[in-house]
């Protein structure tokens, strides 16, 4: 199916973005990757951000870059957040709250991906899940009156990834503790992640709250996401790719990010990201949402899933 794209032949790119100034995005593991090149998109047109991540060496050497391509004056600054740790995710949140009065957007970009052997993180859930859907959830949850009184975003980034692996949530083994399979784990991790957002979407329609919730994915891009943690078989998979021009440059896969949190007019019951060959690349625009995504009673059951496993209940 093609849709359409509002952007014309050559979709979104940060030629549409006004001035950010005055306004300030917060987004998760921006020390490397799609999150540095969103960083560096925003600064480039005037806004505050406040990375999240889990590596001060890593987020002062950004900063760091940053500032020599922006300037000294560069408004970039970063709060410890390990997404794995659901602790780090609070004492992360309040220091956020404490110097942040406004966030017109949360970008959850952080992630890892095809962990090789199961994993558990410090609150024992399977790695993947934990860092890319349990700890955003809890972030998440924890910005959410401040996001509401910001009349700000959440962003969500997927991946195409979410197709691969069982199409819904494993409710019985959450941390596939019988049956651990690096790709469809993640799967179900970005998955969960596309979930959350739409349901989310559901309980802000109706309590009436002041958040837009938007979902996307950065196509194929050229980061270091797999390169350590990957088997052998995936990450030989990944350099032929690159080697063939499959994967496009990380600023690229930063684009579909930013568009969420910056741009006006999009739809909320959408999944938007490059939508060439596999949408792999090519123009930003809206990709096809597939209907196992909003299924109900999935969606229903890992709201009260995600909110037991992270002891959180919203307030929303
Ligand atoms: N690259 C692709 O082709 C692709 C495809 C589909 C979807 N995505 C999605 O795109 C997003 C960005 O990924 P990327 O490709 O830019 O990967 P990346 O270069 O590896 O960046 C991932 C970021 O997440 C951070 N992170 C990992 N674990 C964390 C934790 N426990 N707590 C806090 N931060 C953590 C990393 O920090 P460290 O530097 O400390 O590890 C890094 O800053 C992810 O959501 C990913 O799932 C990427």
């Amino acid at each position: 199916m093609t849709i359409d794209n509002q952007f014309g032949k050559n979709g979104w790119t940060p030629a549409n973005i006004d001035s950010q100034s005055g306004k300030t995005y917060v987004i998760t593991g921006a020390n490397t990757g799609a999150g540095f090149q969103a960083t560096r998109i925003l600064l480039s047109k005037g806004a505050s951000v406040v990375m999240l991540n889990r590596n001060p060496e890593k987020s002062q050497t950004a900063i760091s870059d940053l500032k020599n391509e922006f300037g000294e004056d560069a408004k970039v600054r970063y709060v410890v957040m390990d997404l794995a740790d659901l602790s780090s995710v609070r004492n992360g949140a309040s220091e956020l709250l404490a110097s942040t009065p406004q966030i017109d957007a949360l970008i959850c970009n952080g992630a890892i991906a095809q962990i090789a052997k199961q994993t558990l993180t410090v609150d024992g859930f399977e790695s993947q899940l934990g860092v890319n859907h349990y700890g955003h959830f809890l972030l998440c949850g924890l910005l959410f009156d401040r996001i509401d009184a910001s009349k700000g975003r959440i962003v969500v980034v997927s991946s195409e990834g979410h197709k691969i692996g069982l199409r819904t949530m494993q409710f019985d083994d959450m941390n596939w503790d019988k049956n651990y399979h690096p790709n469809k784990v993640y799967s179900q991790s970005k998955l969960a992640q596309m979930m959350f957002a739409y349901e989310l979407q559901n309980k802000v329609r109706e309590s009436g709250k002041d958040v837009s919730v938007y979902v996307c994915h950065p196509g194929a891009s050229n980061t270091s996401l797999i390169r350590d943690s990957a088997n052998f078989a995936t990450r030989a998979t990944w350099s032929i790719m690159v080697k063939l021009g499959l994967a496009q440059s990380a600023e690229k896969g930063a684009y579909p990010e930013v568009m969420c949190a910056t741009q006006a007019n999009l739809k909320e019951r959408a999944y938007y990201g490059p939508t060439g060959l596999m949408n792999f690349g090519g123009p930003v625009g809206e990709c096809k949402l597939e209907s196992f995504v909003l299924e109900d009673t999935v969606l229903k059951r890992l709201w009260e899933v995600s909110e037991q496993a992270t002891s959180h209940s919203w307030n929303v």
